[in-house]
């Protein structure tokens, strides 16, 4: 059953065009055409484009997913949520399941080293109306590796296939799993634990090819995403360090994955996104004042003035950086007192930008918009 023409079959895998050799080498090649509208499945959830938004920890709020999805991002993912916070119903924890009408699909990532208490996060996750329950296996980062969860688990394939397992029998959503190559340098652990992995019942499985212990250091080497995809038969999403179209095209149309995660490019830049998805252009300064109001606007609403104005701060450089404004103007903001001061600011730098906004604003689906309604509060590192 397993072969390159079935998982084509399957939609599993892009398709590219005739003249595109599926061997290494030559990346980023001009010749590479790979058709980023198709969409495909993770179980019986169709994802209309191969382009996922990533789940980042401190980053990856509504107002980033709901932009990640206007801008071409077929699904978005929460960052990763503790099981443990879940089932003591930790308010703050609880927050991180909210969940908005125009984000589906979405995934909901979380993490834990207990069977037991991930399959009860998985029937909560279900309840909030999450389309995906994501498994958290690359989390490099102590804090959470020393508790036996994150990447710890690549390490346990018995405890990470228990709770795959577990979890897929809680909750009829499909179940993916996030992982990195391994914990030491150079580790090749994923490509033992991924069939491992969809035995126990994952439908999805995302590769971000660096070891734990690289954090973000070096490169991520797709060619274990290529290995990966030859050896299950569940769609493969490739994560790490795949900033444009070119880049996009290149990876998928020589490994063979589903789709491609962005994270960090598409920080303060959706354009990233859209420019991944075909469209070409720098956006004018008006369109990314008008984009950064919107998502202050809309992170106040969601995480409350007060937690907002600390978390916002570093997405003005993300924002304004990349030569769209000068370096001091970042500096200003940040030591502005109130978010209206920085907003004021923003529009007499860009005073277009209210128009820009206004359209914006208008055109944001309304209604049913939070299901559960509750504050969010703590972000983690991942
Ligand atoms: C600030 C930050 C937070 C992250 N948080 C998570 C997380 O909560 N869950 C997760 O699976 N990966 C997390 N990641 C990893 C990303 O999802 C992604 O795999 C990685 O950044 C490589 O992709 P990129 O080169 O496109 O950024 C995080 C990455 C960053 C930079």
């Amino acid at each position: 059953m397993r072969g390159a023409r079935r998982r084509r079959e399957a939609g599993m895998v892009p398709t590219v065009s005739a003249d595109v050799k599926l061997s290494s080498g030559g990346y980023d090649s001009p010749l590479m055409q790979v058709d980023l509208h198709e969409s495909w499945r993770i179980g019986d959830v169709e994802i209309p484009s191969r382009l996922v938004l990533a789940p980042m920890a401190g980053v990856s709020v509504q107002a980033f997913r709901r932009q990640g999805r206007r801008f071409g991002a077929g699904l978005v993912c929460s960052e990763m949520v503790s099981c443990a916070g879940l089932s003591h119903h930790n308010e703050r924890t609880l927050g991180y399941l909210r969940i908005a009408a125009d984000e589906h699909p979405l995934a909901v990532q979380i993490f834990g080293a207990e069977p037991a208490l991930m399959a009860e996060a998985a029937r909560m996750v279900g309840d909030a109306g999450a389309d995906i329950v994501d498994i958290n296996f690359g989390c490099p980062v102590r804090k959470v590796t020393k508790t036996g969860a994150g990447a710890h688990c690549l390490e346990e394939p018995a405890r990470a296939c228990a709770i795959v397992e577990a979890v897929a029998n809680a909750t009829s959503l499909p179940v993916s799993v996030k992982m990195r190559r391994g914990l030491p340098n150079g580790s090749r652990t994923c490509l033992e634990i991924g069939p491992q992995l969809v035995d126990a019942g994952a439908a999805s499985l995302t590769l971000h090819p660096r070891s734990a212990k690289q954090m973000y250091t070096g490169e991520a080497d797709h060619s274990l995403t290529a290995e990966l995809v030859e050896l299950v038969d569940v769609p493969v999403i490739a994560s790490g360090d795949i900033p444009s179209r070119a880049r996009a095209q290149t990876v998928l149309a020589t490994t063979g994955a589903a789709a491609v995660m962005v994270g960090r490019a598409a920080q303060g830049n959706p354009w990233a996104l859209s420019e991944i998805m075909g469209e070409d252009g720098e956006p004018s300064r008006e369109e990314v004042v008008a984009e950064l109001v919107l998502f202050m606007r809309e992170t106040v609403r969601e995480l409350g003035e007060h937690r907002a104005t600390g978390f916002l701060k570093k997405f003005y450089g993300w924002y304004l950086g990349r030569g769209r404004f000068p370096k001091p103007f970042k500096q200003e903001l940040v030591q502005l007192k109130t978010l209206d001061e920085v907003e004021q600011r923003l529009f007499a730098a860009a005073p277009g930008a209210r128009f820009v906004l206004e359209r914006l604003e208008d055109e944001l689906p309304q209604g049913d918009e939070v299901l559960l309604d509750l504050p969010i509060s703590i972000y983690g590192g991942g």
